[in-house]
């Protein structure tokens, strides 16, 4: 497989904050990386240095062998910014056929793309009357007209609705199944793991984690018991192993805990009205949010969190 990115040793600060520390990655063509992480992470700063808008302060990265700060290499790049402006004034055809020529494609590649991204019928219309998916999508339209090796998408999906998120998964999927390798950061976990071949976790600039998303999951001690029953929350907050308690809606006790025999002995033992016990592995959700540190705090600390999916 041949490598399409590879980010060795990066750091990166600004002033006093420490935005990267020590960042090792490496990205196959056709292959799909999500990088997760909480806010303030890094993500945006390592993608920003991966497609060269930012310098690297110091390590190394390449892009199908070139330094993205160099026009040459960007043009086997394509990248959806988390903030991007663009020119609202310009019909949808004219900012991706602008696109096109920054990028080097032929003129030829911009009405493929738009038909790839569903805004044909949409083509003459100004961007500034464009709904939120539809930019979204002129945003996709504009990374893949010069057919990136590398696509790079800070947050893509961020405001979509849930049938627009499918698409454009979709569509990603279909540009990484023909060889593009895919760099993308999301808060979106449950997609991330059914689109990624590979969870990358980043927290305070450090990768915590990288490993497949079932990998990632695995890895991770706890369950999730849950069991409808009349056993306090309160309650479950002191027994071992607890790591977060909520009620479902409808009564149910949902916990997550590091030892699941500990706790359904205790239900068991405590309400013998209990009915409809389940135990389950928590998801990818829960396994970022531990790698990252934010469930670390002592139990008595976290009372009635709200944690699983
Ligand atoms: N231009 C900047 N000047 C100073 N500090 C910055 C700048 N950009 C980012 N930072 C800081 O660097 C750290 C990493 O920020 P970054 O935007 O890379 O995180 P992120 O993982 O993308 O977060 P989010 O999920 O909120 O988008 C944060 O502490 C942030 O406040
Ligand atoms: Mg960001």
């Amino acid at each position: 497989m041949d490598t399409v990115l590879k980010v060795a040793a990066v750091h990166h600060r600004y002033g006093s904050t420490v935005a990267l520390d020590s960042v090792d990655l490496q990205l196959g063509a056709g292959e799909c990386v999500a990088l997760l992480g909480p806010n303030g992470a890094g993500k945006t700063t390592l993608v920003d240095i991966v497609t060269g808008l930012r310098r690297c302060q110091q390590g190394t990265v390449a892009v199908t062998g070139g330094d993205p700060v160099r026009a040459a290499t960007r043009r086997a790049l394509g990248v959806v910014q988390q903030h991007s402006g663009v020119p609202r004034a310009l019909q949808v055809e004219e900012v991706v056929r602008g696109a096109a020529i920054r990028a080097g494609a032929p003129r030829g590649a911009v009405g493929p793309v738009l038909a790839e991204v569903g805004l044909t019928q949409l083509a003459r219309r100004r961007v500034t009357l464009l709904s939120g998916g539809q930019q979204q999508r002129l945003q996709l339209a504009m990374a893949l007209v010069n057919d990136p090796s590398l696509l790079v998408l800070d947050e893509p999906t961020t405001g979509l609705d849930a049938a627009a998120r499918r698409d454009f998964w979709e569509r990603l999927a279909a540009r990484r199944d023909r060889g593009a390798g895919v760099l993308l950061t999301t808060h979106q976990l449950d997609e991330a793991a059914a689109v990624a071949d590979r969870v990358v976790v980043l927290a305070h600039g450090r990768v915590v984690a990288a490993d497949t998303p079932a990998g990632l999951v695995a890895r991770l001690p706890d369950r999730v018991v849950s069991a409808r029953t009349g056993y306090a929350p309160a309650d479950a907050i002191t027994i071992d192993g607890t790591v977060a308690v909520r009620q479902d809606a409808d009564g149910r006790l949902v916990v997550t805990t590091t030892q699941p025999e500990t706790l359904v002995r205790a239900l068991l033992a405590a309400d013998p009205e209990l009915d409809d016990l389940r135990i389950e592995s928590a998801g990818l959700e829960q396994a970022v949010l531990a790698l990252s540190g934010q469930l670390t705090a002592p139990p008595q600390e976290m009372t009635m969190m709200e944690v699983a999916r």
